[in-house]
């Protein structure tokens, strides 16, 4: 696969589902003939059980010193002491941007979630009596987030800021500044209260177009937005710096299938898309995400579904329709 031109794409598979789920993206990026160079770098619980630690400084290089990242799920370990190494990532490489995308034959949204501070600003501190985590939001990176969110917004109907301005002052600052961003960029928007958009991703999920929000927010409403799509399975994301990315479907590394073959692998794969599009493949990211819908159309659903194909077969199917368009 690799070649002149191949771009270095570091591969974690990780724990549980996460290797059968990128041996999946895999397949199906050979299949449309993507030309990447897989770079496997060993992260997560297995790497933890066997040397003490889930991620070394060397690996972190190595994901710094490729084009992308390609990413599974990985198995938080048992440590009270664990640091959470996709934060760590996200944090090292600046990956700011969390954009996840819902697709489904009758919806089609996309949440857009800040990524580096709110409250996984990582201040915090606890007693056995006391805790408390400081939520911190700056003008900065809510501009740049609201930057994002416009330019996925540019084209589509609206952008919705989701925020708790009611109660919490640091929202305020988050509403403000994305305000002032979308009004500057032409984009037309709309904010709503978080509770709200829960319900409405529940009641009325059609009415939406891009959702920007805090990064605490956008991790609960983008499970919840997972869910009205039909399953954790079906959904991508992207983190998005200046200069690295890294692609992960939203799930877990589900160790209560794992090993069974029957993993839906779409949202891996739809992941894999994005990071084409984003490596400066936009016809070949159309492809693959038109075969992944023709497939599941078609009927090729793990039980996640209500299907009974497994993770291989998908795939299969997947392969197939790649060859019709
Ligand atoms: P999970 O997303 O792994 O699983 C939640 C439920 O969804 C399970 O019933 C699982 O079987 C199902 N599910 C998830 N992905 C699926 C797929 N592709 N196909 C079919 N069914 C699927 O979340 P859970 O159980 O809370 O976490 C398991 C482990 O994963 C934990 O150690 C957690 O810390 C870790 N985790 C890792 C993430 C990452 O690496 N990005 C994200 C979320 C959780
Ligand atoms: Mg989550």
């Amino acid at each position: 696969m690799s070649g002149r031109g191949a771009k270095k794409v570091a591969v974690v598979g990780g724990d549980g589902i996460g290797p059968e789920v990128v041996e999946s993206a895999l397949a199906v990026l050979r299949a449309a003939g993507a030309e990447i160079e897989p770079v496997f770098v060993e992260i997560g619980l297995v790497r933890w059980k066997r040397t003490g630690i889930a991620m070394s400084e060397e690996d972190l290089a190595a994901l710094e010193e490729c084009d992308c990242i390609l990413f599974g799920a990985i198995t938080t370990p048992p440590d009270p002491n664990y640091r959470s190494v996709l934060l760590r990532i996200r944090r090292e490489l600046d990956l700011y941007a969390n954009i996840r995308p819902f697709q489904s034959e009758k919806l089609d949204f996309i949440i857009v979630r800040e990524n580096t501070e709110g409250l996984y600003s990582g201040r915090e501190e606890m007693d056995d009596e006391q805790a408390q985590t400081v939520r911190v939001i700056t003008r900065r990176c809510s501009e740049r987030i609201a930057e994002k969110a416009c330019d996925l917004a540019a084209g589509r109907r609206k952008l919705t800021i989701v925020h708790k301005a009611n109660v919490l002052k640091s929202d305020r600052l988050f509403l403000k500044s994305c305000q002032e961003v979308a009004a500057r960029r032409a984009v037309p928007c709309e904010e709503m209260l978080v509770d709200a958009a829960a319900y409405n991703l529940v009641t009325n999920p059609g009415r939406f177009d891009v959702l920007v929000t805090t990064n605490l927010f956008g991790d609960i409403l983008s499970d919840e937005a997972a869910g009205v799509i039909g399953s954790l399975g079906l959904c991508a994301s992207a983190n998005i710096g200046t200069d690295h990315a890294l692609f992960e479907p939203i799930h877990g590394s589900a160790p209560d299938i794992a090993g069974k073959g029957i993993a839906n692998p779409a949202g891996a794969i739809r992941s894999a898309a994005m990071m084409m599009r984003w490596l400066g493949e936009p016809e070949m990211a159309g492809r693959i995400e038109g075969a992944v819908q023709k497939a599941l159309a078609s009927g090729a659903k793990t039980p996640d579904l209500g299907g009974s194909f497994g993770t291989a077969q998908v795939t299969h199917a997947v392969v197939g329709y790649l060859k019709e368009i």
